[in-house]
């Protein structure tokens, strides 16, 4: 029953809350620091289990961690070596973590062992762009009962590669393992979201030679060794987007420590079509962006989930609670993963009208068309919304049915809501601080 939380909805979000580094650099700059050859220090860590997943890893691997005041974090990989395979796997998972592991560990040790990778079921989320990037730099895989061994008997060497799609994990991989092979990787048709770009300023700082083209080239020269790092992470646009929806899904008010403009223009766009208002407080200490309903009726949106620089595929699930709440026909093509609009059934069952299609609706082809993959959605609306008990099915939309809890008439119950620690820090006190009513039964 501790994973269950009880939601008094009708009432909106209004106050401060604030957002600490990003989760999806933060992992990763964790993993590079098993690559420096002294400690690493990172500020603003946010505490969220999918770092306690990640941190649990490096010390396997026999990385010192420790904490300092306010999410410092010092990462020391002087003792790194050996882990024990079964303990990798028994800790490892519901975290997709362990494949960055691969270009560090080789590096390190001359080999690695991935389990087999968990994370939140929102399409297949195969792994074969990171092990052909493995290959092409010299890396042997094998695949057994419980996971991968991964050696490189001849050393880690420079390579061309593109991508056939530009893979945010896939890109940190060869960024991770480019770095310290022998000679110059160039990689075509690359990532770059600004975790990303802050990752390579990561990796520069350690001593790393990386340039980033335009057009999605980025060109890293091997280099023999790495120091450590200090870092402070760029901030968490995910859950400042997330928190933007529930304000504007529960009509309120809500100021965001911590966001940052530059990384969110795209969802601000979408934010001020739908009638959303926002102002950006620049201020170095305390700043941050002001979310808030303007009162009078949302408008329907057509918008489209894309790499970077388009709408993130993790802005989908808030913003389509919030466009439960406008007026007209709403069209959202969902590009990145294959299986994120399942969410919808449970919206539906709290009087929203969302049909899904398997056709590209409202933007280009993509990938997924005519492949039996339900991946555009038509949002009717205004809908009243009125409670339910739900079931979270993954941390981005487990975020959402909390978001469509909270504007709802009525108490619903959410299950499974111990998932959300994943990605967001302190949520039920955040929540309660921005005057919702929660409770665990
Ligand atoms: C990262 O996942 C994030 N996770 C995701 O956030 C995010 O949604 C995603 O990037 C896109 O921005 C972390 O950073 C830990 P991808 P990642 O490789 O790296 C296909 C969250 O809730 N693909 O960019 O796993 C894949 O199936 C999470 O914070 C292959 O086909 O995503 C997908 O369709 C959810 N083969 C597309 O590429 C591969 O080998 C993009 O995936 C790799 C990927």
């Amino acid at each position: 029953m501790n994973d269950v939380l009880v939601v008094h909805g009708g009432t909106p979000l209004h106050g401060k809350t604030r957002v600490r580094g990003a989760k999806n650099l933060v992992s990763k700059a964790m993993v590079a620091a098993l690559l420096g050859d002294s400690p690493s220090r990172l500020f603003n860590v946010p505490a969220i289990s999918d770092v306690e997943i990640v941190r649990g890893l490096m010390e396997l691997h026999g990385v010192r961690v420790t904490d300092g005041a306010d999410g410092e974090m010092v990462l020391d990989p002087t003792d790194a070596g050996e882990a024990d395979a079964d303990e990798i796997n028994v800790h490892a998972g519901s975290s997709r973590i362990p494949i960055l592991l691969c270009g560090p560990l080789l590096h390190r040790l001359g080999h690695a062992f991935i389990p087999d990778l968990g994370g939140c079921n929102i399409g297949g989320r195969p792994i074969d762009f990171h092990l052909k990037a493995l290959r092409e730099f010299g890396a042997i895989v094998d695949k057994t009962a419980s996971g991968m061994e991964i050696t490189a008997p001849n050393g880690l060497h420079g390579t061309k590669l593109s991508l056939p799609y530009p893979s945010v994990g896939a890109t940190e991989q060869i960024l991770l393992t480019a770095v310290r092979a022998e000679g110059v990787t160039e990689l075509s048709n690359a990532a770059i979201e600004p975790e990303i770009i802050d990752l390579i300023c990561v990796l520069q700082k350690m001593g790393a030679i990386i340039k980033v083209h335009t057009d999605r080239v980025i060109e890293i020269e091997g280099v023999k060794r790495l120091g450590g790092y200090v870092h402070r992470p760029i901030p968490d646009r995910i859950e400042a987007a997330s928190w933007a929806a529930a304000a504007l899904a529960t009509k309120g008010d809500v100021f965001v420590e911590g966001a940052r403009q530059a990384d969110m223009m795209t969802f601000l766009n979408t934010y001020l079509s739908v009638g959303g208002a926002f102002e950006v407080d620049d201020a170095p200490v305390g700043g941050g962006i002001r979310f808030w309903h303007p009162g009078g009726e949302l408008r329907a949106v057509a918008l489209e989930t894309d790499v970077h620089p388009g709408f993130m595929t993790d802005w989908q699930q808030p913003m389509v609670v919030a466009l439960t709440q406008a007026r007209g026909l709403s069209i959202v093509h969902e590009t990145v993963y294959e299986r994120r609009l399942g969410y919808t059934k449970a919206l539906n069952s709290m009087g929203a009208t969302i049909q899904t299609y398997r056709e590209c609706l409202g933007g280009t082809p993509c990938r997924f068309g005519r492949r039996n993959f339900m991946h555009s959605a038509v949002i009717a609306g205004p809908s009243k919304l009125h409670a339910a008990d739900l079931v979270i099915p993954d941390l981005r939309a487990g975020f959402s049915h909390l978001i469509a809890a909270l504007a709802a008439e009525g108490t619903s119950r959410v299950y499974g809501v111990n998932l959300i620690n994943r990605g967001y820090e302190d949520f039920e006190n955040k929540l309660a601080a921005l005057g919702a009513h929660v409770e665990r039964p």
